[in-house]
């Protein structure tokens, strides 16, 4: 068969209420009361997600293996055994209060692409493997993407390993216990060749919605900073302490984050500013605070503006101390990036070519595709979410859009993986 009619004929075989089923029977892990999911990296819920696509990949005769800091490799062969896999993926642990498809679309969304080509009875060169990337949203342990960071060599294990989380567990005893969840799987070395690799997820914004498109080729993703602000002041009574001889950590710190607002202040809301934790500590009414802890996430596609703010943050901090000590700890630095030209062309290409409407356009969340672009030839395709709703338990897609992602990158993978 001509090659871009075998990719075709892949794609037909992506059963949506398959998809849709495996999807439904995902988020009953760690599924909350009001209908999202909250599976923290590494834990008992991740487990048991881990568990599932073991399951699954068992029952389709796919080989299973992980690595040591458990990103989970589902693979089907190829005719070629040894060839460098196509690869997709992304990642089955959720923010807090989460929602059921950011993340786990794409390795649920791999699965059944992957399924679909073996029922077509397609053959590939190259082996085509499906990842469960470890850690990707950093809710638990910072940084985020921290199993494709590892795996491209951005961060080494040895340094996140004495991480804790706020109750204290370690990474290296959270990973152990998830190594052996699945046990007597065999280990891949990190950074082993991928000859391409393609991520399927929601968009997460609401551009493909409001457009009325089914398909994102997605060109790049914009730069992510994050950071981790500790400030250290003087615990005192509250009832008789002057306010001139305080050293108070929290109100440092909400002058840090309004100086920082100021910062970056921008009309064409394009920066990206959050502060999504907040400490304050020893948290009683009559002491005032010693200690106060904040993230930040900056977000911005554009060099020039983030050369302009990045350098600004600390200093910004340190201006408004009150005479606290202030440490500021960058704890993700990813500039900004494009995928692979051929790639995004790719995408757009078998989109139309399945009556998929398709746009190209940037992602403005981080993906664990951006590490993987330090690698290989890398792409991501993108599916509406119901009003780009996104890291909130109502986040919502429908079976035909998802079904139609997992078309595209059924074609993808079968294009790819007989490619030189
Ligand atoms: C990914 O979850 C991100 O925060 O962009
Ligand atoms: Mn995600
Ligand atoms: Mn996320």
């Amino acid at each position: 068969m001509e090659a871009k009619a075998e990719a075709l004929t892949a794609a037909a075989a992506v059963d949506e209420a398959r998809l849709w089923s495996r999807q439904m029977a995902m988020a009953e892990i760690g599924a909350t009361a009001k209908g999202g999911v909250n599976r923290a990296a590494l834990s008992d819920e991740d487990r048991r997600a881990r568990r599932l696509m073991v399951e699954w990949a068992g029952d389709l005769g796919f080989e299973v293996a992980t690595d040591a800091i458990a990103n989970l490799y589902i693979r089907r062969p190829g005719r070629q055994a040894d060839a460098a896999p196509v690869v997709t993926g992304s990642h089955l642990d959720s923010q807090p209060r989460g929602g059921k498809f950011d993340g786990s679309y794409g390795v649920v969304g791999g699965f059944e692409a992957l399924e679909a080509i073996v029922r077509a009875g397609i053959e590939t060169e190259r082996p085509i493997d499906v990842i469960a990337w470890t850690n990707e949203e950093g809710g638990r342990f910072q940084p985020g993407a921290m199993g494709s960071a590892v795996f491209a060599g951005v961060l080494r294990l040895e340094d996140q390993l004495g991480l804790a989380d706020l109750q204290g567990v370690t990474l290296e005893d959270a990973l152990t216990e998830t190594l052996a969840s699945t046990p007597g799987l065999p280990h891949r070395p990190f950074g082993h060749p991928f000859a391409a690799y393609v991520e399927a997820h929601i968009e997460q914004g609401p551009r493909l919605e409001s457009e009325g498109l089914t398909i994102g080729a997605v060109t790049g993703i914009q730069g992510l900073y994050w950071f981790t602000v500790e400030v250290s002041g003087e615990e005192a009574h509250a009832g008789t302490t002057p306010l001139k001889s305080r050293k108070d950590a929290l109100k440092a710190a909400v002058a840090m984050v309004h100086a920082l607002e100021e910062l970056m202040a921008d009309e064409s809301d394009t920066v990206r500013f959050t502060v999504g934790r907040f400490e304050c500590h020893p948290g009683s009414p009559a002491t005032v605070p010693s200690r106060a802890l904040f993230t930040i996430d900056f977000r911005h596609p554009d060099p020039a503006v983030i050369a302009r703010i990045r350098p600004n943050i600390e200093p910004v901090c340190q201006a408004s101390a009150r005479g606290c000590a202030v440490s500021v700890r960058p704890t993700i630095d990813n500039a900004p990036l494009q995928f692979d030209p051929a790639l995004i062309d790719m995408v757009e290409g078998y989109a139309e070519a399945l009556g998929h409407p398709v746009m190209r356009m940037p992602s403005g969340a981080g993906h664990d595709a951006g590490h993987i672009n330090h690698l290989c030839p890398t792409g991501m395709i993108f599916v509406p979410c119901e009003r780009g709703l996104s890291h909130n338990e109502a986040e919502n897609a429908t079976p035909a859009d998802l079904a139609a992602g997992a078309r595209t990158l059924a074609a993808c993978l079968v294009d790819l993986a007989n490619q030189e």
